[in-house]
């Protein structure tokens, strides 16, 4: 997820002013580079953030439009070369871009046969030579920029500017949000309304599949066929704080309301669903030593470690390999038996997680293969390790990992596909995993669409001190991650249990003022957790169950019902987490604490 802003104006404002402080404000969105790029005075791009960028300025830096950007990697490291605008052959055509431009390699290599030479590794830069291409042959920029974008295939929110065309911008919507700035004499674009309130309260947000010209005193609205498009202006009264979080109070449910687009943005391009396979473009250049290893060690903290117990299950019961879970804090200690045909998996949102990154040095210290699942591009984990898969799940700024976690459970489902097809998994049951792994984001919609019934639970029992999680199997990792969740945010003693433990020590801690979470979905562990609720019913403990849509059974027993849509037990974990999630976050909010910066912890765990 990066921002982009852009400004076009004859108020004798000076763009580059404009524009910095306008990033400023989005660096929540991204903030391993940033650049910016004037018809007058051309681009700067420097790695960091913003302040980076403005030490870089030279003093005479000028323009009264402009474009520019906070990157957050999704393809090519985060340095200056990739970072944004980028520019055509010609220096005459700029683009900053938020997206994943899926068919960019072929684009490229079609645009490298013409003689066009590229100077980043990014995805983006196809479009500003793609462009460059078909001016060649069109009658206008705006022409040959919409003849490139419907040769793009992916997500893109752009800004495009032409030398030749200094005072008008172009932007583009397809998957990533664009919203345009309605001023005086002076016009916006924008990832999000946050940059352009300080300006003007008019703005007009682009559909999918639609184009804007801006300029000075105007705008044009027409979709990718050039057809016309009339939209009123909205007045939106967002203080500049609501605006980063896109309207919500707090980013832990703004992150958790784009589970959704998360698990679209970690899927995309990366399965072949006709052939039951998945496409790692990260792990190509080990495919042939995975075929080799007879182990897999997964090292991981906290909710990532939840994460790869889920991962266990997945790799065992469909590759068929021996996979283990450590937390990174013991591995590095505990002399563990690793060597040549071991891969150690690191999993981290942050890929900054000292643990971690010291149990994948461990593990390299032994000739193990070491592998990453990680969501920061460029980071330390995703640097040391051999190969990788990133998430693509965009910035995670709540301390609590929400939308990280669907994205890392649903890269671990793709991996199983991946070493499974390598390990007599079948074309069918890869395409059976690969179906309802694209079901998914409209299921967990559903899910986000009862909100509100979560959050009177979350109400309904905001009293208790104490809570219990137990969930079984594949559901099992999923009560410790649901009790993580609650209590990071709201404090109170909450603990996961495999359902099946719960007689050997928990339940007698279960009376009528200990709650107890039970996840259970219709799967091959149903009638065990049935047993498992009984038993705590008879001991008076109050029972929510997270259970299966159209489950009555389960209504007569537990206290209150959490439904969730159906699909495969071992993709199960990915929709009973979310209203767990949104019950953690109702709950904190109810008692009214810090739920984006809960007391004592931080977002990325550097120290051991
Ligand atoms: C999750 O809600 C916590 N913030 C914490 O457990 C986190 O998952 C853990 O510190 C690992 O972080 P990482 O994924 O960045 O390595």
């Amino acid at each position: 997820m990066c921002g982009i802003f852009a400004y076009t104006g004859n108020k004798g404002k000076e763009a580059g002013g404009v524009l910095l402080d306008g990033l400023l404000s989005l660096e929540y969105r991204g903030y391993d580079s940033a650049g910016i790029f004037t018809p007058e005075s051309g681009s700067v791009r420097s790695p960091g953030a913003v302040a980076e960028l403005r030490k870089k300025m030279p003093k005479d830096f000028a323009g009264k439009s402009g474009i520019a950007h906070l990157r957050w990697a999704t393809h090519g490291e985060p340095t200056e070369k990739n970072a944004h605008p980028h520019g055509s052959c010609d220096g005459e055509i700029w683009v900053v871009h938020n997206g994943i431009i899926e068919n960019f390699k072929e684009l490229k290599a079609k645009l490298e046969r013409a003689g066009h030479t590229f100077s980043s590794d990014t995805d983006t830069e196809v479009l500003t030579h793609l462009i460059e291409e078909h001016l060649k042959h069109e009658k206008s920029f705006e022409k040959a920029a919409l003849a490139a974008l419907n040769e793009v295939r992916g997500t893109y929110g752009i800004a495009l500017q032409y030398k030749k065309e200094p005072d008008r911008i172009i932007a583009a919507r397809m998957g990533s949000p664009i919203v345009l700035g309605l001023g005086d004499g002076e016009h916006f674009i924008a990832s999000d309304p946050t940059p352009i309130l300080p300006h003007t309260r008019k703005v007009v947000f682009l559909e999918d599949g639609e184009v804007a010209v801006i300029s000075p005193d105007g705008h044009r609205i027409f979709k990718l066929d050039s057809t016309k498009v009339k939209r009123d202006a909205t007045d939106i009264d967002w203080s500049a704080e609501a605006a980063q979080k896109g309207g919500y109070e707090h980013f832990m449910l703004k992150e958790i309301m784009e589970g959704p687009e998360v698990i679209e943005n970690t899927l995309r391009g990366r399965l072949i669903p006709e052939k039951g396979l998945a496409k790692l473009g990260g792990l190509e250049t080990v495919a042939k030593q995975l075929e080799k290893i007879d182990r897999i060690i997964i090292v991981a903290c906290g909710t990532a470690s939840y994460a790869a117990q889920v991962g266990e299950y997945m790799l065992e019961e469909h590759a068929r390999i021996p996979v283990e879970v450590e937390i990174g804090s013991e591995f590095r200690y505990k002399k563990p038996v690793v060597n040549e045909r071991t891969a150690v998996l690191a999993i981290s949102q942050s890929g900054e997680t000292l643990d971690t990154l010291e149990a994948v040095r461990e593990g390299k210290r032994h000739g193990a293969l070491t592998l990453g699942i990680v969501n920061a591009v460029g980071s330390t984990i995703a640097r040391e390790t051999d190969a990788g898969v990133y998430n693509h799940a965009g910035p995670e700024v709540s301390v609590a990992s929400t939308k990280a976690f669907l994205s890392q459970l649903t890269a671990l489902a793709l991996f199983t596909i991946f070493l499974g097809r390598q390990r007599g998994m079948t074309a069918a049951q890869g395409k059976e995993i690969a179906r309802a792994l694209k079901e998914l984001p409209k299921k967990i919609q559903a899910i986000l669409d009862t909100k509100e019934e979560i959050q009177k639970l979350a109400k309904k029992y905001a009293h208790a001190r104490d809570f219990l999680y137990i969930g079984r199997k594949y559901n099992y990792p999923i009560a410790y991650e649901g009790a993580i969740k609650l209590k990071e945010i709201s404090y109170i003693h909450a603990e996961g249990c495999g359902a099946g433990e719960m007689k050997h020590g928990p339940i007698a801690m279960i009376d009528e003022n200990f709650p107890t979470m039970a996840i259970a979905p219709k799967d091959s562990m149903y009638e065990k957790m049935i047993s498992n609720i009984h038993e705590i019913k008879a001991r008076k403990g109050p029972v929510i169950a997270v259970a299966t849509e159209g489950d009555k059974e389960i209504a007569k027993l537990a206290d209150d019902v959490i439904y969730v849509p159906e699909t495969l037990e071992m993709l199960s974990p990915i929709l009973n987490v979310v209203p767990l999630q949104l019950f953690a976050y109702y709950f904190a909010k109810e008692k009214g604490l810090n739920v984006d910066r809960p007391r004592n912890l931080a977002k990325s765990v550097t120290v051991e």
